[in-house]
């Protein structure tokens, strides 16, 4: 196993997990199987973020836009989540992990929904670890609830206009309590955002893999760190 050390410290990690379906289908298998195994990846890279001491883990796994698939897809997908809070719950509470959720939680099923409230319940005081998942998450759809926020926030005379900053409208979103992101990672070599955090990573570096999540492991993880470590982040600037 190959030692990595990063070469500087990165705070927040986002990535958009995808190429599970292409994954199975190239096996033969059923797309369902790309998201069992999917799952397995998750944990995999989130203990790798707690080796390089990246704090916040933000992982896309449900789009607003995912609910056109076929029931039957989704139904297993959501079980494997399910497993899965259910199977590290125990590693979060002793790693002192955070478990947080961006979206809207209610069209979820049942159970899904209340495993997870049950997880962001009984870790809601660590504070040594973020595992942030996004479930029914959709940028526009949160700015625009943001944006609700703030205007009934006007209406009923708590805030004034001219104090809506881009700090404040930052702080109104799911990630408000979060660092900003340094780094998004896509899998399976799509080039886009599929309505991921439009506000949020303004400043953000992108790296795009093609390999599919599935494959995703260690070895991948560090080549997109190193791609990360290798840019320069001006945020505007120059360098002299
Ligand atoms: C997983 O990958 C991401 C989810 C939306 C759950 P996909 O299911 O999108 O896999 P591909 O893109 O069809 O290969
Ligand atoms: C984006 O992946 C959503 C998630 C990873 C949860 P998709 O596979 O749904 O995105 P598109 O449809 O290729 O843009
Ligand atoms: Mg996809």
């Amino acid at each position: 196993m190959e030692e990595y050390k990063l070469p500087k410290p990165i705070n927040h990690v986002a990535f958009i997990m995808d190429g599970n379906g292409r994954w199975a289908k190239k096996r033969g298998l059923p797309r369902t199987a790309g998201h069992l195994e999917g799952c397995k990846r998750i944990i995999d890279i989130f203990e790798c973020m707690q080796e390089f001491n990246i704090k916040v883990f933000t992982l896309y796994a449900f789009s607003t836009e995912n609910w056109n698939r076929p029931k039957s897809e989704i139904t297993l997908l959501f079980k494997y989540l399910d497993d899965f809070f259910k199977k590290y719950i125990d590693k979060f509470i002793k790693d002192g992990v955070r478990v947080q959720h961006m979206g809207d939680m209610t069209p979820l099923p049942e159970k899904t929904k209340k495993t997870l409230i049950d997880a962001i319940e009984r870790t809601k005081d660590n504070d040594k670890w973020v595992f942030n998942i996004c479930l029914n998450y959709g940028s526009r759809q949160e700015i625009t609830k943001a944006t609700r926020l703030i205007a009934q926030d006007v209406k009923d005379g708590k805030l004034n206009i001219e104090d809506i900053t881009p700090e404040l409208f930052y702080k109104r979103l799911d990630s408000g309590n979060l660092p900003e992101c340094d780094l998004l990672i896509r899998t399976s070599g799509e080039q886009r955002l599929s309505n991921f955090l439009l506000y949020q990573m303004a400043y953000t570096e992108f790296v795009f893999t093609p390999t599919y999540w599935p494959d995703f492991k260690r070895e991948q993880f560090i080549e997109c760190l190193k791609e990360y470590c290798s840019r320069d982040r001006r945020f505007g600037a120059i360098k002299e």
